[in-house]
């Protein structure tokens, strides 16, 4: 990939992307945020109806569980750069709700044309995959999340890597006993992104 290439010109290439069919019902490319040579990438499934809105990767409910577990396990929030496998919100119209819909392998695929450009231009020390849907776009095959999590693995070319539960699975969770349970093992993922990158740890 050419070096002239830049955070600001591929987004704003990725402003008309019609790779696939999802940009005919989204508002607009959610494309991610962050430094440019943030060390650690953090990727998520697809917009949601907040991000859709607004233009921004994880300002909904998702991201605010985000940013506290990040805060929670001792990452800078601003030594990493957020975004999403899929960058057009997918949704079902239900009455005046636009209810999140999973993307599909086709449209995890076609995308992988931009967030391939992110991680080439941000060649980050690290990337974390919330989530089955990013584990699959980084990796290129199915990883589990269960047996995956709590360790460093490998994504495509060797990028090293951890993965974890998407913050909305917690959002989903009716029983508040394991809902704070299941936060604080995503709390313990996320602590070992500032074991692996120091310069993401913020200072106690
Ligand atoms: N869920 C995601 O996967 N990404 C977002 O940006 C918001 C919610």
């Amino acid at each position: 990939m050419t070096a002239r290439l830049s955070l600001t010109s591929v987004a704003k290439d990725a402003k008309t992307c019609q790779r696939c069919p999802l940009y005919r019902f989204a508002t607009q490319t959610v494309f991610g945020e962050g430094p440019a040579h943030a060390p650690v990438m953090m990727v998520g499934e697809v917009p949601g109806d907040q991000e859709d809105l607004q233009g921004r990767p994880f300002v909904g409910p998702a991201g605010r569980i985000l940013d506290r577990a990040l805060a929670d396990a001792g990452v800078k929030r601003d030594r990493v750069y957020v975004t999403n496998a899929v960058k057009h919100f997918k949704f079902e119209p239900r009455g005046k709700r636009r209810l999140h819909k999973k993307p599909n392998a086709g449209e995890i695929e076609a995308c992988k044309w931009w967030l391939n450009l992110e991680l080439d231009i941000i060649k980050p020390a690290l990337a974390v995959a919330l989530g089955a849907t990013a584990a699959r776009a980084l990796a290129g095959r199915t990883i589990p999340i269960g047996t995956s999590r709590g360790h460093l693995i490998q994504f495509q070319n060797g990028l090293p890597g951890l993965v974890t539960i998407h913050p909305s699975f917690l959002l989903r969770m009716p029983d508040p006993e394991i809902k704070a349970q299941e936060y604080s093992r995503f709390v313990e993922d996320l602590r070992l992104i500032a074991q692996h990158v120091p310069a993401a740890k913020r200072a106690a």
